[in-house]
């Protein structure tokens, strides 16, 4: 299977985007890119550190030039953060890029594998539950403008969903190619 653009997968904090990414990109010809990394790697600086200085403003922008010059370059498997589809900016440069799969978790699994987590600044509440529900509410009906397939995350093991959307895009890819 091929594709002319990128796969890009789209979730909340936990929802295994990066362990996905990284399976299916054992099983498919492209490259896996972790976006949070190449805005890492760039800044020469952890996330934590970015949004201690530069706020979650600073982090967006960064996010957003990174996203850019990865969508630039020849088509990979990439891993977003959670947040990546707030820009409209974003939402359609990542559609018009690639093929965008939203991993669908719920607040209890994404709380499941965050537990203990020091890496995510948003993360580093009283209440993180609450702080989830509440990003959810706004950011779920974006992950969902933004992606072209939806795949439940809920109590499978990583493995799984990555087989799961393999089948999704050779279903995909045979459509298109069908008469
Ligand atoms: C964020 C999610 C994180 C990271 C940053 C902000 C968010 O990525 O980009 O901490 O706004 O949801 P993961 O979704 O990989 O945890």
């Amino acid at each position: 299977m091929s594709f002319d653009s990128h796969l890009v997968l789209i979730g909340p904090m936990g929802a295994g985007k990066s362990t996905i990414g990284r399976f299916l990109s054992e099983q498919l010809p492209y490259p896996y890119t972790d976006l949070d990394k190449v805005i890492e790697d760039r800044a020469g600086a952890s996330i934590p550190w970015i949004f201690d200085i530069e706020g979650e403003e600073g982090f967006r922008e960064r996010e957003t030039s990174a996203l850019k010059s990865i969508l630039g370059s020849d088509p990979q498997i990439i891993a977003t953060g959670g947040g990546c589809i707030l820009k409209p900016e974003n939402r359609e440069l990542i559609r018009k890029q690639g093929v965008v799969v939203y991993l669908v978790t719920s607040i209890e699994q994404q709380l499941e594998r965050t537990a203990k987590d020091k890496n995510r600044p948003l993360l580093q509440s009283e209440n993180p539950e609450q702080v989830l529900t509440d990003l959810a509410k706004i950011r779920n009906p974006l992950y969902c403008e933004a992606a072209e397939i939806k795949v439940d995350t809920n109590s499978k093991p990583p493995k799984l969903v990555a087989q799961e959307i393999l089948k999704l895009l050779h279903e995909r890819n045979d459509e298109n190619t069908s008469c």
